[in-house]
């Protein structure tokens, strides 16, 4: 079984103080418990250094949730993945749905983000998902065959142990809607499916796949128990320790089977 793999993106939510609080709350109860999950965080960017602080000797992991491509210089407003690194990040979520919908991201751009992320040392959580006009058209799959190609553009399957993808179809993201169980799975196993194709069967099947789209504590274990859902990538629920806590619990609990 792959390790599963929690991760809460706060999105442009928090103060200073509620994300500290969050965070040692967080790193409190995964020193008590010790689960057998990856645990990551990603707060907004003027939080990154006093989350990495009360996230101090702790497995939870600081995450950026964007980053530019480019080496440190004259980018006005905006964050470089080396910034990331300096504070004490240890991954980046690049392609959410949000930065492509409302900023204008590119496959072409978010490709020139993995490269370079990587190249600085960074884990990347891949973002990738459909709107619903495409799902009730039948083209989800050919939405995110699209969205893989273009962003994976140039790998090479040893660099895959550093990517994680998210699969989070837009119409689930801060609705309260959620994919079935089943549409969950069969959308992981067409991706996994088309990892194999593109790169090889092996490297395919050691990759993790979050689902990410209103996940929340008591949807977690139907979700995260399916085959091929390798963990979940979290919005609103991420911003409340009992039920973030309680998705890191379910999935703590599948892990010990
Ligand atoms: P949500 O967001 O859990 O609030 O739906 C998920 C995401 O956008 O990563």
């Amino acid at each position: 079984m792959r390790r599963l793999f929690v991760a809460g993106n706060w999105k442009m939510n928090t103060t200073m103080a509620s994300a500290q609080a969050l965070a040692s709350e967080v790193a409190a109860e995964v020193a008590r418990s010790q689960p057998n999950v990856d645990v990551a965080v990603c707060p907004p960017f003027p939080y990154l250094i006093p989350v990495g602080i009360s996230l101090a000797n702790s497995p939870v992991m600081l995450g950026g949730q964007n980053a530019h491509y480019e080496k440190p210089g004259a980018f006005t407003g905006e964050t470089s993945l080396e910034m990331l690194v300096d504070v004490g990040c240890r991954l980046v979520v690049i392609g959410h749905s949000e930065r492509r919908q409302f900023f204008g991201e590119t496959d072409e751009l978010v490709n020139k983000k993995i490269h370079a992320a990587w190249q600085r040392g960074l884990d990347v959580i891949f973002c990738i998902g459909e709107v619903l006009q495409d799902r009730e058209a039948n083209r989800t799959e050919s939405v995110l065959s699209t969205q893989l190609q273009g962003g994976l553009a140039g790998v090479e399957p040893a660099q895959l142990g550093k990517l994680v993808i998210a699969y989070e179809p837009v119409w689930a993201i801060g609705t309260g809607l959620t994919a079935s169980p089943e549409q969950a799975e069969a959308t992981h196993l067409f991706v996994r499916n088309w990892l194999a194709t593109r790169f090889d069967r092996a490297s395919a099947d050691a990759m993790r796949i979050q689902y990410g789209g209103s996940v929340k504590a008591d949807n977690a274990k139907e979700l995260l128990s399916q085959p091929n859902v390798d963990g979940a990538l979290v919005g609103g629920a991420s911003l409340k320790s009992d039920q973030f806590l309680g998705i890191i619990r379910a999935a703590a609990e599948l892990s010990a089977g």
